[in-house]
């Protein structure tokens, strides 16, 4: 196992490349409904490994250096990962609040920025379906609202979970990130129906440019994971890695460059 001791906000540097791009993303996404305020986004993506987490992660880091009250919350239930990135105990979070009905002010974590917060997915459970309410964590982030200028929801990919089906009504706008090179087509497409079919807040699509552009100890693969199920219709697996997710070796530290992009 890696010394995983560095936290992503101490990876991010302001005068770097990704930074522009997730700075231009934020812009995107606050101008994105000329009609109303987005405060809330949600981000998913068609399959697990996309970036979701990662993508997320920087977006709440890039809105607090912006000045920003901010707020991130790990609503992947089956396989969180933010408290890894910002390298927090994952106890006390979003399952607290709805298998305990733990205060949510209570469980909210603050990060070394001083304008971002996390709320980790919270203590491990057998079966998070069971506990997972759509309708509570919607609650959570309207009641949210009132302390933060921006809330960002990493959740669980559309294809093999229906959880963030069900939470897309209850913010202000869905993203979705897209590993480039990797996902199918029609399995991108097929989710951005799904995402169509619940609503109509789809602010557009991120385009991850994963390849080699973090260090190797960010890597969720060597926390080996595995949503176990097939892509329906596409006789694929899910597009599962092996430990380094990349083919065997380790992904070497390297500048980032990635490009991100919101096409509504
Ligand atoms: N832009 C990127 N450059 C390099 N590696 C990336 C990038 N985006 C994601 N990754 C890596 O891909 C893996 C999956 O990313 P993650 O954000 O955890 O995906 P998801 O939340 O969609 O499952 C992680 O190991 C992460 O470090
Ligand atoms: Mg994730």
């Amino acid at each position: 196992m890696p010394n995983h001791t560095i936290s992503i906000i101490d990876f991010f540097s302001l005068e770097s490349a990704m930074a522009t791009e997730f700075r231009r993303l934020l812009n995107n996404i606050q101008s994105s409904s000329p009609d109303r305020e987005v405060k809330s986004v949600l981000i998913t993506s068609a399959m697990l490994s996309e970036g979701k987490s990662t993508v997320c992660a920087f977006l709440a880091v890039t809105a607090a250096k912006k000045g920003l009250r901010t707020l991130l919350v790990d609503s992947d239930l089956r396989r969180p990962s933010l408290h890894k990135l910002f390298i927090m105990p994952r106890d006390q979070g979003l399952v607290d609040i709805l298998s305990d009905g733990v205060a949510p002010k209570t469980v909210v974590k603050k990060t070394s920025l001083e304008k971002l917060d996390l709320i980790t997915a919270g203590k491990a459970i057998a079966h998070p379906a069971e506990v997972f309410d759509p309708g509570a964590i919607g609650r959570l982030v309207s009641e949210m609202k009132f302390y933060y200028d921006l809330i960002v929801v990493d959740a669980a990919p559309i294809i093999p979970v229906s959880d963030p089906m069900l939470l897309a009504p209850l913010v202000d706008g869905v993203l979705m990130v897209v590993r480039a090179g990797r996902t199918q087509r029609d399995v991108v497409r097929r989710a951005k129906e799904i995402i169509g079919g619940a609503t109509n807040r789809l602010l557009g699509v991120v385009l991850n440019n994963a390849e080699n552009s973090l260090p190797y100890y960010f890597d969720q693969g060597y926390y080996g994971y595995d949503y176990g199920q097939k892509v329906p219709g596409t006789g694929k697996g899910n597009g599962r890695r092996n430990k380094n997710g990349n083919g065997g070796e380790p992904r070497k530290p390297s500048q980032p460059d990635d490009k991100k992009k919101v096409t509504p």
